[in-house]
Formats: structure tokens, C-alpha cells, sequence
């Protein structure tokens, strides 16, 4: 039986469809960081949707109608207005890229390229609504889903369209994400390690047991391996830890044995019993974590065992932070391992806005096999989901 990522892989994309003369309208994941001017922090998500961009330009298209969310706007409010990505799309396409307030209400021109307006600005989009669905649905003859980022989301740009449009097929970007994904999970070269972190248990149970049949060796860092150590009887004292999960946490334990996959924890931790000021900050083993303090990051011991167990790893997983790295003390511990897996000849891919953000921080970006473009798609891909974004792909039109 194929798994829903193998399902998922074999999506059509643009190379399988006529495209010449057609209208065309590319659902893109635009939702880049900005500062209070608007000015873009982060315009990865931009650079990667240009390959698809670019392929409909070179098979003359006749127009292309671009199509994305910014923020999680309520009502229409110009902070979130997609004006604010026109330059910066236009120098990395070398070509002027025009917007369109209300995409029902304009003439388009031939060869031309048009930014959409904020769709979470219009009625429906987040209910996956039919009408606002048909709406985009009747503007183009090819839909092309390239925003692998908001796939996770069944909206009606996102979703709904792709039913109701003769043509639609995935763009490169959410093809290539798929891909790389289905490589680390379905044709790996063992062992391989999932490196898991971030806060909560709770957000990683269903990955979690998805994954355990799957892979080697699991990695555990950041707040989520308190809940674990405390499981397994570690008094963890004023550490985050979820007590509703301990018994949860035991039988993904339990899982892991009865499948032999190997759970590394954290031997010490660093910690501080103050989380204002850090006036006092320590290493402790996790067994003689005093009063009052809490685990904040992995510590130099926990640090040498992942390396080791990274080291030995030819394919990596990573989703989630080792510790509080958001704060310089408590960072060390995600970017030593950040480091190490960048070391490694194995095949490495991260997926996740945080891991993600650790990774640029840690300056090793480039010296990852893979960095994912979507958080919570990335998540659910890992989780075995099928995404919304491509059910409704594959309409050939022939
Ligand atoms: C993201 O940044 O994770 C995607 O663009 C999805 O955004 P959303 O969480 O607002 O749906």
C-alpha cells in the first residue's frame, strides 16, 4: 500500500500541461517575514517560486494572475497588503509585476504578470469556500498550486479552486518539497535519525508515531524532552513539561523499544532559576536539577552524545529546537547541533519556522541537503498527512 507522501509525490506539475496561451494562476506562499516598514526580512519563499514563474514566461502564457496570503488579517488592513512584495518581486523577476486591488474587476493584458491582492482579505478564503473558489476558479484555464508552505491550509485558493478549473497541476516548489521529503523517508540510506525539539509533546505525538516504523534513531531536545525525562521518573523541577503527557510520552517510548528505535534524551541541561534576569546559570546532569530551576537547553555532555549519534546518521531529520535559542545564553545547544548535522555527508533536511530560523542564525543554511519552505506543511507531511493543496491537483485537461 503507498503511503500518502508517495501519493503525494506523483502530482502532475506544469511540465505536464500545455500552457501556451493560456491564462494562468499561481497560488504562491508570499507570508514572508516583514518589519514595522514593511520591509522584507526573509525572501526565500519568493526566490523559490520564481523557477515555476519563470518556466510559464519561457511557454508563453499569456498572462499569469499571482496569487497569496499575507499575515492573518480579520478584515482588509493595509499592514497586510501584498503591495508591500511588488518591488521586491519585481527585482527578483526582472520584470514589473502590476497589482490588482480586486482581481474580478480588471482588464489584463497579454504577457503581463499580476499580483493579487491579499486573499485573506476576500470573503470565504479561509472557509474554503465554493463561491470564492469559482470566482478565481473562472479568471485563468490552468491552475498551478506552488505554495507548498499553505498546502497544509484547505482554502479556497489553496483547495477549493483546483476543482472547479479545467487545468491544475503543482508547481515546481511543491513538488520539489514533496520530493524531498518522500527521499528522507521512503529511499533513505540508514540509519536514519529524526532530531526533534521545540516546546511541546502535545505538537509532535502524531509525528511521532508516524515516524517511529520509519527511522533508526530519534533525537530529543528543547522542552519536549522534559515531558519525557519526567516520564521516566527524572524530577525536572520547575522545567516546562506537559504532566498531562506523561503517559503518552511512555508509550511513544514503549513504541520506540518494541520497534528498535534507539531515544536519546538529554544527559545535562543548562539551566537558570531566574528567566528575567539569568543572573545565575548553570550545567546540571538532569539528575540533580535543584529547586527552583528550569532546563532552558542541552548541555555540553547531551551536546558530545548527539554528535556522535549524528555522525553516524546518512540520512537527518531535523523539526524544532534544542532549547530557548531565541536567547543567546540558552543557544549553544541548537547550534552545535545545527553544526554537526551541517557536518555530516548524509542527507540532511529541517524543516519548520524556528529550526528553520536556527539554521540561517547558525550560518549553516547552505550546507543543508534540504531546507523546507513550510512550517506546519512540513509538520503534516512528517505526520503522514495528506495536503489539502494537492488533493485536488492532477486535472490534465486531456
Ligand atoms: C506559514 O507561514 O506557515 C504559511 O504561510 C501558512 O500561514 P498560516 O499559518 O497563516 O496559514
Amino acid at each position: 500500500m503507498f503511503s500518502n507522501i508517495e501519493r503525494m509525490q506523483n502530482v502532475k506539475t506544469i511540465k505536464d500541461v500545455e500552457l501556451e496561451n493560456k491564462r494562468v494562476l499561481i497560488r504562491v506562499d508570499y507570508n514572508v517575514p516583514m518589519d514595522e516598514t514593511h520591509a522584507i526580512i526573509d525572501d526565500t519563499r519568493i526566490k523559490e517560486s520564481l523557477a515555476t514563474i519563470e518556466y510559464c514566461i519561457d511557454h508563453k502564457v499569456r498572462y499569469i494572475f499571482l496569487v497569496t496570503h499575507l499575515g492573518q488579517p480579520k478584515e482588509i488592513d493595509e499592514n497586510f497588503s501584498t503591495k508591500h512584495l511588488l518591488k521586491r518581486l519585481s527585482r527578483l523577476l526582472h520584470k514589473d509585476v502590476e497589482f490588482v486591488e480586486n482581481f474580478e474587476n480588471f482588464a489584463p493584458l497579454d504577457d503581463k504578470i499580476y499580483l493579487f491582492e491579499n486573499i485573506r482579505f476576500f470573503e470565504g478564503e479561509t472557509k474554503n469556500d465554493d463561491k470564492l473558489s469559482k470566482r478565481l476558479a473562472e479568471v485563468c484555464d490552468v491552475y498551478v498550486n506552488d505554495a507548498f508552505g499553505t498546502s497544509h491550509r484547505a482554502h479556497s485558493s489553496t483547495c477549493g479552486v483546483a476543482q472547479f478549473v479545467p487545468v491544475s497541476v503543482s508547481g515546481f516548489l511543491l513538488k520539489k518539497e514533496i520530493s524531498a521529503f518522500a527521499k528522507a523517508l521512503f529511499t533513505p540510506v540508514k540509519p536514519i535519525t529524526l532530531v526533534v525539539g521545540g516546546a511541546k509533546v502535545s505538537s509532535k505525538i502524531v509525528l511521532l508515531k508516524n515516524i517511529i516504523p520509519k527511522i533508526n534513531k530519534i533525537i530529543i531536545g528543547g522542552a519536549m524532552s522534559n515531558t519525557f525525562l519526567k516520564a521516566l521518573g527524572y524530577d525536572m523541577k520547575s522545567s516546562l513539561a506537559e504532566d498531562e503527557l506523561l503517559e503518552e510520552a511512555r508509550i511513544i517510548l514503549e513504541m520506540a523499544k518494541h520497534q528498535q528505535v534507539n531515544i536519546y534524551l538529554p544527559v545535562d541541561v543548562v539551566v537558570t532559576d531566574d528567566i528575567k534576569n539569568f543572573n545565575n546559570i548553570k550545567i546540571t546532569p538532569v539528575q540533580e536539577i535543584e529547586d527552583n530551576f528550569k532546563a532552558l537547553d542541552i548541555g555540553p555532555a547531551t551536546v558530545k552524545l548527539y554528535e556522535e549519534v549524528i555522525g553516524l546518521s546518512n540520512t537527518i531529520i531535523w523539526n524544532g529546537p534544542m532549547g530557548m535559542f531565541e536567547v543567546d545564553l540558552f543557544s549553544k545547544g541548537t547550534f552545535k547541533i545545527a553544526h554537526a548535522i551541517a557536518d555530516t555527508y548524509a542527507y540532511t533536511i529541517a524543516g519548520g519556522g524556528d529550526t528553520v530560523n536556527a539554521i540561517i542564525q547558525s550560518g549553516e543554511k547552505d550546507n543543508f541537503s534540504f531546507i523546507s519552505t513550510g512550517g506546519g506543511a512540513s509538520l503534516e507531511l512528517l505526520e503522514g498527512k495528506i495536503l489539502p493543496g494537492v488533493v485536488n491537483l492532477n486535472q490534465l485537461g486531456i
